[in-house]
């Protein structure tokens, strides 16, 4: 079959993925297309295949396969990140996976529930002094996630704007050599941080634990704790800041429910499973390659093609989400693909969940007249290749 369709899609809304996806899930669940090397791929655009081809061990997530697919320019450049088992197969995955796994059970992050809300409140100070019109990225959206998954690491927060700006151009450069000169910076700084917490006993963070331990003992290389490091540190505070934005411009966008979310403390976990729905910030996360021929949904998948399952589309597939394209907090949406599916479900969900539990109704109630300083019809939405979200959101209150 010729493609048909070109991947990834820009959004014209920024807080909704691209409106070419309903179209094609309307015509069927996997759709041929050409990547930006030429190479044929499919993209899966509906909610049950991408399932179960997400939970298909013969699709595989090792980017130093020659074949692994290239979305964007800069894919090349991801292929050279330091090894982390967002990279990997089990059992490899699943041997550097158990090892950090518990920070982030749903008791230990339950634990941490006091210091999260000493932070956003600390967040939402730091917006009030900022005066309005201020941004809302900078001083509340980024500020909290950040602050919460450097207490986790061990990374002094005080190097904040550092590793805010490497992470921002690592997932967000539109070349290689940015790319690189971004990850370079940010090996360079997370190596030393290991080298200091190996002699350091009073580091109890994750990196220290892991130096002082598993380091230690040889059960992980230096290049392995800092790729486990970098993927912790980067995926631990773009995406949920991207959540608590753009869901903040939902909220607004949609005040009858806001009112509802405002009053009614009950419905925040569902709120919060709606918006991660319908921001789907890691639509372009879901990226595989095929190890073996896969017959699914009437097409065969071949050995060495890449698989696309964005989460998007699937968020908004209209058998699981009747109506998608309503933004709607009693819909229950636990069922959306915002943290992946299979082995490589999000690691810190249960961390970004309570982050949005805590820093969304705070927000509202600390700003009860909060207002985009701009209608959102003019925020610019970001590359189609990355994690989506706003780089600053102005706000008056
Ligand atoms: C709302 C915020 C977040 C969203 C939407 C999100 C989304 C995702 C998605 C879609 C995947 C699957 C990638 C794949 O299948 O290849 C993933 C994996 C991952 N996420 Fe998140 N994430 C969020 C927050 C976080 C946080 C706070 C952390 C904390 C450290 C984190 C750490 C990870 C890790 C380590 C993986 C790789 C898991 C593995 O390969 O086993 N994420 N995330």
């Amino acid at each position: 079959m010729e493609p048909t369709v070109s991947y990834p899609q820009t959004r014209t809304c920024p807080y909704r993925p691209p409106h070419g996806y309903s179209e094609l899930t309307a015509k069927g669940p996997l759709h041929r297309v050409e990547l930006i090397d030429g190479k044929l791929g499919w993209v899966v655009t509906r909610h049950a295949e991408a399932r179960a081809l997400l939970a298909d061990p013969r699709l595989s997530s090792d980017r130093t396969d020659p074949d692994f697919p290239l979305i964007s320019a800069r894919g090349a450049a991801v292929r050279r990140q330091p090894p982390a088992f967002i990279g990997m197969d089990d059992p490899e995955h699943g041997y550097y996976r158990r090892m950090t796994i518990p920070d982030f059970t749903v008791k230990r992050i339950n634990e941490l529930r006091p210091r999260i809300e000493e932070i956003a409140d600390g967040a939402a100070e730091q917006l009030r002094a900022a005066g309005a019109p201020a941004d809302l990225v900078a001083n509340y959206a980024l500020p909290i996630p950040s602050l919460v998954i450097c207490e986790l690491l061990g990374v002094p927060y005080s190097d904040h704007a550092f590793f805010e700006d490497a992470s921002r151009r690592l997932m967000r450069s539109a070349t290689e050599e940015e790319v690189a000169a971004a990850r370079k910076e940010l090996v360079q700084y997370l190596d030393s941080l290991v080298d200091s917490f190996s002699r350091d006993s009073s580091q109890t963070g994750l990196i220290g634990r892991l130096a002082r331990g598993e380091l230690a003992r040889g059960e992980l290389s230096r290049d392995h704790l800092v790729g486990t490091a970098m993927l912790l540190l980067t995926a631990g505070h773009e995406t949920t800041a991207n959540v608590i934005a753009l869901g903040s411009v939902t909220l607004l966008e949609h005040p009858d429910q806001l009112a509802r979310f405002r009053t009614d403390p009950d419905v925040v976990p569902g709120v919060v499973e709606e918006l991660l729905r319908f921001t789907s910030v890691a639509d372009s996360a879901g990226i595989r390659v095929a190890t073996a021929d896969i017959d699914i949904a009437g097409e065969r998948i071949r050995a060495g093609e890449g698989v696309m399952i964005p989460n998007g589309p699937a968020n908004f597939d209209p058998e699981v989400f009747p109506e998608p394209d309503e933004f709607d907090i009693r819909r229950g949406a636990r069922k959306h693909n915002a943290f992946g599916y299979g082995i490589h479900q999000c690691l810190g969900q249960n961390l970004a969940r309570l982050e949005l539990q805590i820093a969304l109704p705070l927000l509202f109630e600390r700003f009860p007249t909060l207002a985009l300083a701009r209608p959102a019809t003019e925020l610019e939405p970001g590359r189609a290749d990355t994690i989506q979200g706003l780089g600053e959101l102005t706000v008056t209150w």
